[in-house]
């Protein structure tokens, strides 16, 4: 399964693709399976239909945690950092982690919950929100893990959707010097959600919560109820494991299914190969694990390879912005792997906190979830790698279960602001905007997927034509990703950002239409127009032109704006706040009614001499105004 040098990764990726089958075949017979696969592959992007390891039955966790045992019982699985430095980290063996996530896997069975039962995970970054995510795959519940951020109507539109039966939460969440109430979030969300049947509610903060009876129970008093005997669920490859929601371009988050056999495999082939990782490895990704990246390298990723995983409750700048390399002493970080976001934002606090601090245990570093600018790449390189840690830009998406285009660590010959190539398995393809593929190099297009790979998204919870609309429709034959991109003279990939009209904002992504539905709920507004605009530390920042029934004053304007954020946060989330708001009376549509948001953008831009043609707007004159009043 271990590629350990280009030229191997050269005869990988050949075979990869003179052979699919043969190739993934190999790689899957390094896991515990009940029972083989009697079909490999089977697949059409145009249904879509993709199933792979066909008849395979397996259990993730027994592959995560029980394979373990024998050999690797006594290895830490989770380090946990908690928030508060001073409060002690607590490190749970591979053999204490199994035995909560069988303890936790009964408290759920106790709860109701059964396999293919949906389960809602809203919790702070505790190493009861990886043993609660683990403990459902060992009973063959479907985990849909909500990112803490969300707000109460963002919650319950993901527990509708997937009619969950149990929710997992926490009292509140310490994030900074900030404590976060999430069971009160919860029962805010609860009471649009009949679905919902149980919510068990670990004690963190011990904030005070309202416990409703015959519904609500405490973590803490269920696992005394239990023994720590589970056995793993017989799944099948192709039985679902968890729904990530994730925004797209139109309305409503949509729920990516990932299935067991695929997901596992591809997590774990991924993990090992990009990051060359090294049995006894200590591996910190800073993600929420509400997010795909935290699904696939703080859990499963890691666990399915047998390496210690770093969970991180906190941010990256309490109590101070040294925090990260803190963490990277204090537990002998080897692999760290954060976004560019976290790493502008620390660049710009300048090198005092870095300075003080040894980091000689890393050996790889990694980027993810936005295009890495060519300053950032180089201050992680000089002052956090110092210039001896492979930095491996790892681009993919959470339809995508893993990693795609990266170079393989050490054995890739990097270049900043490149994905590099395909991993072994991947098959990118460049398509202009009529599908007809842009061949050779030193050549841009639209960035689309000719052949699966094992942790392809399957379907979208509950509405699998939105999922063949959105990802196989554009493009017949291929799956499309979204993304432009270039591949310059030496094959090399670099991604230049999303071409629908989803931002990426710190590496989150949120669909424009999602924030303006959010606005257009806010009294008074009558229409409203979101688009992206370079940010220096989140790479895109959120800006909104909005229609309101009475042009407000300057008072009221600032009075107003507030409101807005304040509704926008209430319907998303605070992630989801504009960062500009900008009143117009109208904006730049076409005679067919279609807002022109080339415009718009060109003008958030601030780049408004090159607005290119505006002769088929229904009024022009509109654009002046909107030039004029340009924050
Ligand atoms: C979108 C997917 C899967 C990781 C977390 C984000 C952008 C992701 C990179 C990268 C340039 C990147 C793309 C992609 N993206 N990684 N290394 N370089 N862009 O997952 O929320 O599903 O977002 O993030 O635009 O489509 P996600």
């Amino acid at each position: 399964m271990r590629i350990r040098t280009f030229d191997e990764y050269q005869t990988a990726y050949q075979k990869s693709v003179d052979d699919p089958e043969e190739f993934w075949a190999e790689i899957a017979q390094h896991f515990q399976w009940r029972k083989p696969w009697t079909k490999t592959l089977q697949w059409n992007f145009t249904e879509p239909n993709v199933k792979w390891f066909i008849g395979g039955k397996l259990n993730i966790t027994e592959n995560c945690l029980d394979r373990h045992l024998p050999t690797l019982g006594d290895q830490p699985a989770i380090i946990w950092e908690p928030n508060d430095p001073a409060e002690a980290s607590v490190t749970l063996t591979y053999r204490m982690l199994h035995d909560q996530v069988c303890r936790f896997a009964n408290v759920l069975k106790r709860n109701g919950v059964v396999k293919g039962d949906r389960v809602c995970i809203y919790m702070p970054m505790v190493p009861e929100l990886a043993i609660a995510v683990l403990a459902c795959a060992r009973i063959g519940a479907v985990h849909s893990v909500v990112f803490g951020g969300f707000s109460a109507q963002s919650i319950a539109d993901r527990i509708n959707d997937a009619q969950c039966k149990v929710v997992v939460t926490a009292d509140g969440a310490y994030r900074g010097n900030k404590e976060i109430p999430l069971k009160s979030t919860v029962d805010d969300a609860l009471i649009a959600c009949p679905s919902v049947q149980r919510v068990i509610v670990m004690t963190r903060t011990r904030t005070p919560v309202s416990m409703l009876k015959g519904r609500d129970v405490w973590w803490e008093q269920e696992i005394k109820q239990v023994t720590a005997d589970c056995p793993a669920e017989e799944m099948d490859a192709e039985d679902m494991l968890f729904i990530l929601y994730t925004s797209g371009s139109t309305g409503k988050p949509k729920g990516v299914v990932h299935t067991c056999g695929g997901y596992m495999v591809y997590a774990a082939y991924t993990f090992q190969n990009v990051f060359q990782y090294e049995p006894g490895q200590v591996h910190f990704c800073t993600a929420d694990i509400g997010w795909i990246t935290g699904h696939s390298y703080i859990v499963y990723g890691p666990l399915a390879c047998g390496a210690t995983s770093v969970i991180f409750e906190g941010t990256p700048t309490y109590p101070d912005y040294g925090r990260f390399w803190d963490i990277t002493d204090k537990h002998k970080i080897n692999i760290l792997y954060t976004a560019p976001t976290a790493i502008r934002s620390l660049m710009s606090f300048g090198l005092e906190k870095v300075d003080n601090h040894d980091l000689s245990s890393l050996q790889v570093l990694g980027s993810v979830g936005e295009p890495i600018n060519e300053e950032a790449w180089h201050w992680y390189d000089d002052n956090i790698g110092k210039n001896r840690c492979p930095i491996v830009d790892t681009w993919w998406q959470t339809e995508t279960g893993g990693i795609l285009i990266s170079p393989l660590a050490g054995l890739t010959k990097t270049k900043p602001t490149y994905a590099t190539l395909p991993l072994p398995g991947v098959q990118p393809i460049l398509v202009d905007e009529n599908g007809i593929e842009i061949e050779g190099n030193g050549v841009s297009g639209n960035l689309c997927m000719k052949f699966p790979w094992p942790g392809i998204l399957r379907t979208t919870y509950g509405d699998h034509e939105r999922c063949r609309q959105t990802y196989f429709s554009a493009y017949p034959g291929l799956y499309f990703t979204g993304d432009g991109c270039l591949r310059d003279e030496d094959g090399y990939y670099r991604i230049t950002g999303r071409v629908d009209d989803v931002l990426n904002v710190s590496g989150h992504r949120i669909g424009t239409a999602e924030v303006e539905n959010a606005i257009n709920m806010h009294t008074g507004v009558v229409e409203s127009a979101v688009v992206g605009y370079p940010h220096d530390i989140k790479g895109q920042g959120i800006y909104a032109y909005v229609i309101t029934d009475q042009q407000p004053s300057d008072h009221d304007a600032d009075l107003t704006k507030r409101d807005i954020l304040a509704t926008v946060s209430r319907v998303i989330g605070p992630i989801a706040k504009p960062d500009k708001i900008q009143f117009v009376t109208g904006l730049p549509k076409t005679r067919s009614g279609k807002i022109m948001r080339r415009i718009l953008r060109k003008i958030a831009e601030g780049d408004t001499n090159n607005l290119g043609d505006t002769t088929t707007l229904l009024d022009p004159s509109v654009v002046d105004e909107i030039k004029t009043g340009a924050l």
